[in-house]
């Protein structure tokens, strides 16, 4: 299903929050992109910079936080003047947050659900009530088409009884609903770009699954690109088709799912991986956990950002020097001086 046109892509992206205490350096460099139609997931642990990274793109991030450099390009068809389609790239990371045009662009081509579904729903409001406002803002329909719609997209996401449902408040639903209420409200302009950000983790095991089979439905239906954030790397083997782990605001390693779980390279990565439980291993085994703690983030530490856990540190270059993405396959690349030409650092 993944084609090679790109949809999104980040460059080298900083979002910082200027503090009285100091700056939280909290996207520190990002780079990936996503392609139409593919999934990427983006995993690494509390407090790397996913969720700054979403709002990033979304121009959310609350302040004193703000984007200070980079690049977010939105590649977008458009209609051209002789009636086909032509392509046009507009940088998200220059939009001011309140702008007419990333109001235009947030919930219609890109959307994005959150780990807790009342971010996003209002509690005084019915659900119908939102999901056809946010139709409404985007298209030009009548009040009674947007209900319809309305009662289409809950349909669409599962939700039993969608025409009684549509006049429900969000407390009067189960948290599995109110999330498929939270993804109705989001793909009901049909975005090009889904953002989900944990939008599972808060579930039961079984309506998680039920929650992934569903957007991996409406992915596949509506042709759109998801990009998944989060912990758990076993729902990333199921769902991704690419992967970008991230540690201390920066990518580290990205690649394609098969690549990243089979030939992992960044120390990192490895280390993660690690840390699965492994089935057949012996019942009371030991997980591997990450040895030592994620540096503050108001002090990162010079060079590489790992360099402080890295069991495989080159003594006196992981401390000084920040090292660059190398491509170590065909769509693999890793940020680590272990596959740097050293020749070129020295
Ligand atoms: N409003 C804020 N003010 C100051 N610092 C913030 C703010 N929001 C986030 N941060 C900091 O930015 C860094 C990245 O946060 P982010 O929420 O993106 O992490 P995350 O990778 O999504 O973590 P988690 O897996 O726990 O959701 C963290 O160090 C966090 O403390
Ligand atoms: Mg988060």
């Amino acid at each position: 299903m993944a084609s090679d046109d790109k949809l999104i892509e980040v460059k080298n992206l900083k979002t910082h929050f200027f503090l009285d205490q100091g700056v939280v350096k909290a996207v520190d460099g990002v780079d990936f992109e996503i392609r139409r139609g593919e999934t990427l997931c983006i995993v690494g642990e509390s407090g790397c910079g996913k969720s700054i990274t979403a709002r990033s793109i979304m121009q959310i991030v609350d302040p004193p936080g703000r984007i200070v450099s980079g690049e977010i390009l939105l590649h977008r068809r458009i209609a051209g003047d002789s009636g086909g389609q032509v392509e046009d790239v507009i940088d998200l990371a220059k939009l001011g947050p309140n702008s007419r045009e990333i109001r235009s662009i947030r919930g219609k081509e890109v959307a994005m659900i959150f780990q807790e579904p009342m971010t996003s729903l209002s509690p005084v409001h019915t659900i119908g009530h939102q999901i056809s406002q946010a139709i409404t803002l985007h298209n030009k329909v009548t009040k009674a088409e947007a209900r319809q719609q309305t009662i289409e997209t809950l349909r669409l996401v599962g939700l039993p009884k969608p025409e009684l449902r549509v006049d429900s408040y969000p407390f009067q639903l189960s948290g599995g609903m109110r999330q498929r209420a939270m993804i109705a409200m989001a793909l009901s302009c049909h975005p090009n770009l889904l953002i989900a950000d944990e939008p599972t983790t808060a579930l039961d095991v079984t309506t998680q699954a039920q929650i992934l089979d569903l957007m991996l439905g409406l992915q596949e239906k509506l042709g759109m690109a998801i990009m998944f954030i989060t912990h758990d790397l076993g729902v990333v083997a199921e769902i991704a088709d690419r992967v970008a782990v991230m540690y201390l605001g920066l990518v580290v390693e990205s690649g394609d799912v098969y690549t990243i779980f089979s030939e992992p390279k960044h120390p990192y990565t490895r280390a993660l991986l690690r840390s699965i439980p492994q089935v057949g291993g012996k019942v009371r085994q030991r997980l591997d956990s990450i040895r030592g703690m994620v540096p503050d983030p108001y002090n990162r530490p010079q060079g590489c950002p790992f360099h402080t856990r890295c069991t495989e540190k080159i003594a006196g270059l992981c401390n000084r020097v920040l090292p660059e993405r190398v491509t170590i396959g065909e769509g693999h690349e890793v940020r680590c001086l272990l596959y740097s030409d050293r020749g070129d650092i020295a």
